[in-house]
């Protein structure tokens, strides 16, 4: 049962939980867990990675393809829909496996007639502009049906409609529905090819849609399957004629047929999970509460393009304007590294491609070099508007300052740049725009910093930290220190650089009207302030005056609130005169720079900064649960694991901000359970020398076993209580070091080893 998500019956309640729950998707697009007879009021979506538009004055977001999977079935005049009546039974199901959702109802029909559907989807991993349905029905009686099948254009949006001068029309017996977008004019064009041997078909042109009618005289107790074949291509792909191009895809899919396509997606996705599946013994649990964690992962990770990245909501719609965060860097790369270390890389390269946004977003603002979106779409401006938020008391805009205070961000995509770099080895990552990105953001920060001449000391004025609750903030510990890194790894690269590749080294410099030199960055990097653990209690305060503000308590801040949707940060939030934090920031800190800090400073700043944590953002639970781990108290993380792994299972998560819809899938969440169990429980780290393993089991665990890859070698890593044992894949060639619990051991390619661990485990 472990790689099946399922749930019986049928509630309205869920409809939206749901439609996140069951999503399926290739990276290309997401398709929505809704019913096949749904509309937009359910939030139907085929939500297309990296196309965005904007329609008048509303945010940019996203684009949702028309429906190609709409299918409504009446029988003998009857609507057969969960909406109209509640079925007699009703199943969800996704298969992880194989990426593939099912489900099978079965609705009371006229003259005590049991009508069954059964309808199985999956999103081609193999072909990604296809999706493939295939529907079956059974009734216990003779009857009529009437199936309207096809593409229904008439999508949910947030801020939409956003295609327009739609046409629909029949090409090579399929269905076509093409579309432009506002904005840039950019075409869209979804095409359904349908095997489907009984019955006599008409057409139904509507003004956004078009669809099949299907009669058929049924005969009780046989079977009828039809198969839809689905291609969306959008002004984004490299083809010349869209509708041409779906109209050949879903016309191949529909030679190859669905056995055939089935076959390849559970060939490729048998390949997903051999290099990413995490097995647990010991907790059920906790094992499918991870596995679909990295289900969802898999299912939006953008494997054949490094154009698009990863938004915060995944492709589950357009929430967060369907923007990229630093969540991507911090929370899922991780994850991909370790794993899949090319789709690390696309997502890495993504920042790359955005770098012009980056700079003009410097330039907006007055500073040198690259700051990126805090809400970054197709080109990197930002998305981020400076009222991000409306007060639920006045209904006013709030000027929040995500947007231009976040700028821990360009130094986040540096560390992901980095983190890619030292684990791979791949030098084509700096030569192919990397280095670029790190010297720019270098410079960003020289000219954003405050040289304090009276404390000979750089500091890092007025900025927002991961805790959004405390605005406008100086010195806020995890910011300068990532900014330290940042300082650290532009003067690494360009050393690099100029060793091994002068004429690269020569033109990123030679760029440069600004003047901003090596050695000032380097005096930056000397003399950059990052406040450090108070001598006597350890602490590290988040940012300047920190512990000047009230102490509250948790239960205290929330007795004072007065609308279940208020926001606690900005101008007049509960939260920022006092010490109550949104989400991990010191903690967050402590886990990127685990060596630098002792256990006990580590365990101090765990205890202080928990009970005032209110975790109102999904990225703040796996942090703690690390760092926990880190310091040997497995059962303090396992609750915030298990919160963690589950949050798109459960659906319990914020919907609201003020008036603002923040529901969806939570990669940054899903990344994080990976995090929390791989990094954190079996305590795996790499920092460019050798593979350190110092675990720290919950009690119920009995092993861990995980796949791993770095510096192109494949292991699988099996951790026990008692011991770790490790196989290195047979094809490869080089030792590898890896210290568990401090005891180093080296294994040769091809090998096995067993090492014996006695890891300090607090109690
Ligand atoms: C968090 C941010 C995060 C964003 C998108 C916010 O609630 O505070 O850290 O990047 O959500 O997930």
């Amino acid at each position: 049962m472990s790689w099946i998500v399922r749930e019986d019956g049928f509630r309205k309640e869920r409809i939206t939980t749901n439609s996140n729950k069951f999503m399926i998707g290739n990276g290309y697009m997401g398709y929505r867990g809704t019913m096949e007879e749904f509309t937009k009021s359910e939030l139907t979506a085929t939500t297309l990675a990296g196309l965005y538009d904007k329609v008048g004055d509303k945010w940019r977001e996203p684009v949702n393809a028309p429906n190609g999977l709409f299918t409504r079935i009446q029988c003998d005049g009857s609507v057969l829909s969960v909406l109209e009546a509640e079925p007699l039974e009703h199943e969800q199901e996704l298969d992880m496996q194989h990426g593939l959702h099912r489900r099978k109802t079965t609705f009371s029909a006229k003259g005590d007639n049991r009508v069954t559907v059964l309808s199985e989807r999956f999103c081609s991993a193999e072909r990604l502009h296809l999706i493939v349905n295939r529907i079956t029905i059974h009734c216990s009686k003779d009857c009529e049906l009437l199936i309207t099948t096809g593409i229904d254009g008439d999508v949910w949006d947030i801020n939409g409609p956003h295609l327009e001068r739609m046409v629909g029309q029949v090409e090579d017996n399929c269905l076509v529905m093409k579309g432009w977008t506002h904005e840039l004019n950019q075409p869209v064009s979804v095409v359904e090819a349908i095997e489907c041997n009984f019955g006599e078909k008409t057409i139904i042109t509507e003004e956004q849609s078009i669809y099949r009618q299907i009669v058929v005289q049924y005969r009780a107790g046989e079977k009828y399957t039809f198969t839809k074949y689905v291609s969306v291509y959008t002004g984004m792909d490299e083809v010349e004629n869209i509708s041409l191009a779906a109209v050949q895809s879903s016309l191949e899919a529909l030679r190859v047929g669905y056995a055939q396509l089935f076959l390849e997606q559970a060939v490729i996705w048998n390949r997903k999970w051999e290099m990413s599946d995490v097995t647990i013994e010991g907790d059920k649990e906790a094992q499918h509460a991870l596995r679909y964690s990295m289900y969802q992962l898999h299912i939006i990770a953008p494997e054949q393009s490094e154009k698009v990245s990863i938004p915060a909501r995944g492709l589950s719609g357009q929430v967060y304007k369907g923007a990229v965060f630093w969540d991507t860097e911090m929370f899922m790369l991780p994850f991909f590294l370790y794993t899949q270390p090319e789709v690390a890389r696309n997502l890495m390269m993504y920042r790359v491609h955005t770098l012009d946004g980056a700079r003009r977003k410097a330039a907006e603002y007055g500073f040198e070099g690259a700051f990126y979106a805090w809400e970054s779409q197709e080109t990197g401006d930002d998305a981020c508007t400076l009222f991000n938020v409306n007060d639920v008391f006045t209904g006013r805009p709030m000027r929040t300052y995500f947007r231009d205070k976040q700028v821990h961000i360009s130094a986040d995509v540096v560390h992901g740049i980095w983190q890619y770099y030292t684990f791979t080895g791949d030098e084509s990552i700096l030569l192919d725009g990397g280095a670029e990105v790190i010297w720019e953001c270098a410079k960003f920060f020289y000219s954003y910093a405050y040289y304090n001449s009276r404390k000979e000391r750089y500091e890092v004025l007025d900025v927002t930290g991961p805790d959004e609750y405390h605005e406008r903030v100086n010195n806020n510990a995890f910011t300068n220190m990532l900014v330290k890194q940042t300082l650290f790894v532009t003067i690494e690269v360009m050393k690099y650089l100029q060793n091994k590749n002068p004429e690269r080294y020569e033109i990123i410099l030679s760029k440069e009207q600004d003047g901003i030199t090596l050695e000032q960055i380097s005096h930056m990097y000397d003399h950059l302030y990052v406040p450090q653990p108070d001598q006597d209690n350890k602490l590290i305060s988040q940012f300047d005056g920190y512990f000047k503000l009230e102490d509250v308590s948790l239960t205290e801040l929330k007795s004072r609130i007065m609308n279940k949707n208020e926001y606690l940060g900005g101008g007049n939030g509960l939260a920022t005169t006092t010490q109550i934090l949104k989400q991990a920031d010191v903690i967050l800190m402590l886990h990127l720079f685990k060596d630098r800090f002792d256990q006990e400073t580590k365990q101090a700043n765990w205890k202080f900064y928990e009970p005032r944590t209110e975790h109102g953002s999904s990225l703040s639970s796996c942090i703690y649960a690390l760092v926990a781990s880190d310091i040997g108290s497995p059962d303090w993380a396992y609750p915030y694991f298990m919160r963690t792994a589950t949050i798109d299972l459960t659906g319990e998560s914020k919907q609201y901000v003020g008036d603002l819809y923040i529901g969806g899938t939570h990669p940054a969440a899903n990344g994080g359970a990976w995090m929390a169990a791989v990094l954190g429980f079996a305590g795996l780290r790499y920092q460019g020398d050798d593979v350190i393993i110092s675990p720290a089991l919950p009690e119920k665990w009995t092993a861990i076993e995980f796949p791993l890859c770095v510096r192109g070698q494949s292991y699988k890593v099996c951790v026990s209580k008692e011991e770790v044992h490790i196989t290195s894949h047979i094809n490869n060639t080089n030792t590898m070091l890896f210290t568990i619990c401090g005891q180093s051991i080296t294994v040769p390619g091809g090998q096995e080893i067993t090492a014996p661990y006695n890891c300090i485990i607090q109690t």
